[in-house]
């Protein structure tokens, strides 16, 4: 039992409120799970307190990351160390565009002592052409057009190019476990297509994936290992491919009769 995820019974609560009460959750390199679940069950709550929102307050529990408890890490140190999430609602950052908060995240990762001191890590790390280069190639492969790289970060972007700029800067950055929150939201079909080929591009020996998701449709095209159902913040019942589609046919109310807690 060392994953290079390890979650043991969390227990999280927001602003005084327990969310998360005994999550428990495993999830090793190379694999994809899947996390479904009703509406306020806790799965946005668990992705913000795996990165280190100051909101979520860890009361009970632990997260371990290659066999070490990361409660005490920042959430940039956090992501240094390889993990990544994509957001459910993704920020926009006027005045910040989207190629320098790239470079920059990309430098912090591959480079981190370039980034002490608060500084931007302009100095060292990846020089400016290669970046471009790297970013163009991902940004083909995603069909974005390549004039997001000068605009500012999120600002103005339709739904489906913020979830698309997500996949950009998970490509980018590499992280050894990326969780995505509702990636598949907001969709068209073309572009669920093109963001699922994404991640199946980058999932690998290297790449454990936890998708948030709503919707099977994302299920057919990104393949999970397990999926999980999340209910009153824990995991109640873990199944494989065919659990989308009892959870599709008959929702989620049977879920803790039939299965049971675990
Ligand atoms: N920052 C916060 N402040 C106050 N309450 C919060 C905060 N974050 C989460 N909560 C509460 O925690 C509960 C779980 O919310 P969460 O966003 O984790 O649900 P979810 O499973 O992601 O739902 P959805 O499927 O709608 O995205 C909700 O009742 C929500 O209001
Ligand atoms: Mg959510």
């Amino acid at each position: 039992m060392n994953g290079d995820l390890m979650v043991k019974d969390l227990h999280v609560s927001v602003e005084g409120k327990e969310i998360l009460k005994g999550l428990s959750l495993e999830v090793k390199k190379g694999e994809v799970h899947a996390i479904m679940g009703p509406n306020g069950s806790g799965k946005s709550t668990f992705a913000n307190t795996l990165m280190g929102h100051p909101k979520y307050e860890v009361t009970s529990g632990d997260i371990l990351f290659k066999g070490e408890s990361i409660l005490e890490m920042e959430t940039d140190e956090r992501a240094r160390a390889g993990l990544f999430m994509a957001f459910q609602y993704p920020v926009a950052i006027p005045g910040l565009t989207f190629g320098s908060f790239l470079r920059a995240a990309l430098n912090a990762r591959i480079a981190p002592s370039a980034g002490e001191d608060g500084k931007m890590p302009t100095k060292k790390g990846i020089p400016p052409k290669e970046f471009r280069d790297l970013m163009k190639k991902h940004m083909a492969a995603l069909k974005m057009d390549e004039k997001f790289a000068t605009r500012y970060l999120n600002d103005g972007f339709s739904g489906g190019e913020k979830k698309r700029a997500e996949i950009l800067q998970m490509a980018i950055l590499k992280p050894e476990i990326a969780i995505m929150d509702e990636t598949d939201s907001g969709l068209d079909i073309d572009a669920l297509k093109i963001v699922s080929e994404g991640v199946n591009t980058l999932s690998g020996p290297d790449l454990g994936v936890i998708v948030i998701t709503h919707y099977n449709r994302i299920l057919n095209y990104i393949k999970p290992h397990k999926i999980h159902v999340m209910k009153d913040g824990r995991i109640q019942a873990t199944g494989g491919p065919e659990l989308a589609l009892e959870l599709e046919s008959r929702g989620y109310d049977w879920v803790r009769e039939e299965v049971g807690t675990r």
